[in-house]
């Protein structure tokens, strides 16, 4: 159970099992609208079209759990089979793991993290630890598929002391971190003021990390969905045996 990889129908039969609970309409409503949401291929391949831009990385921070949940799957809102989600603003993040030219890069471990909506980490250093979500996951990970999608079901992230709302993404390739970053919420008065976000002067790199959270039509619970495509740097290729080609970077394993 604990490294379960939700498929996308067990993620909707999730949001579904909670709906059931809130109203038996909106529950079958909800099966279309988000079936339309997730059917992503076709939005993907127009993005990769136009000019690419490789992902910002962004200092890991010093928030990556300390000791990991009994759950890490992709469902950020459940904690094994529990019925109660965790508190804040549904969101589906998805996304593609891309080579330079475009080309998915399948099999890569993409993890991520994020506080809880009270502004709590799961680590033992966090603040806010007295307002800790226990129902919320703050940790998931997912194995690209042959498309190189990830999925996740978490909350819109929630401004934490000191910083503009953002969730943590380590993107890790046979073994080996290939990406450290974090997506922040686009257009977000915050983000001006962030001082990790104002290191990155350059706007097509700070554009390649705001991403728009958008309402999914005809949620009566409000849900979003969000995608973040990362796009990795022109060293890396990957290899007929799935292997990574190339010299790859170092990865930034900074922690502030
Ligand atoms: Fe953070």
């Amino acid at each position: 159970m604990a490294s379960r990889k939700h498929t996308l129908s067990e993620l909707k039969s999730g949001s579904q099992r909670q709906l059931m609970s809130m109203d038996r309409r909106s529950m079958i409503q909800k099966s279309a609208f988000v079936s339309a949401a997730l059917a992503i291929p076709g939005c993907f391949a127009e993005e990769v079209a136009g000019g690419l831009v490789r992902t910002a990385s962004m200092v890991e921070g010093p928030f990556y759990p300390d000791k990991l949940p009994l759950d890490t799957d992709n469902d950020l809102l459940l904690i094994n089979d529990s019925l109660r989600p965790g508190v804040g603003e549904i969101t589906y993040l998805s996304g593609r793991v891309l080579g330079k030219n475009g080309q998915p890069i399948r099999n890569a471990f993409v993890e991520i993290w994020q506080c809880d909506a009270g502004g709590a980490y799961l680590h033992s250093g966090s603040s806010n630890k007295t307002k800790t979500d226990a129902n919320f996951q703050g940790y998931g990970r997912y194995l690209t598929d042959s498309q190189g999608r990830y999925f996740f079901r978490t909350i819109k992230p929630v401004p934490y002391p000191g910083r503009t709302p953002h969730i943590h993404f380590g993107v890790s390739k046979n073994g080996q971190r290939v990406l450290t970053t974090q997506m922040l919420v686009k257009d977000h008065p915050m983000n001006k003021q962030d001082f990790l976000f104002k290191r990155i002067t350059n706007q097509a790199a700070r554009d390649s990390l705001l991403v728009g959270f958008s309402p999914i039509k005809g949620s009566k619970i409000g849900e979003l969905e969000a995608n973040f495509d990362v796009v990795l740097g022109r060293t890396v290729q990957e290899l007929d045996d799935g292997t990574l080609g190339g010299g790859l970077a170092k990865p930034d394993r900074a922690r502030s």
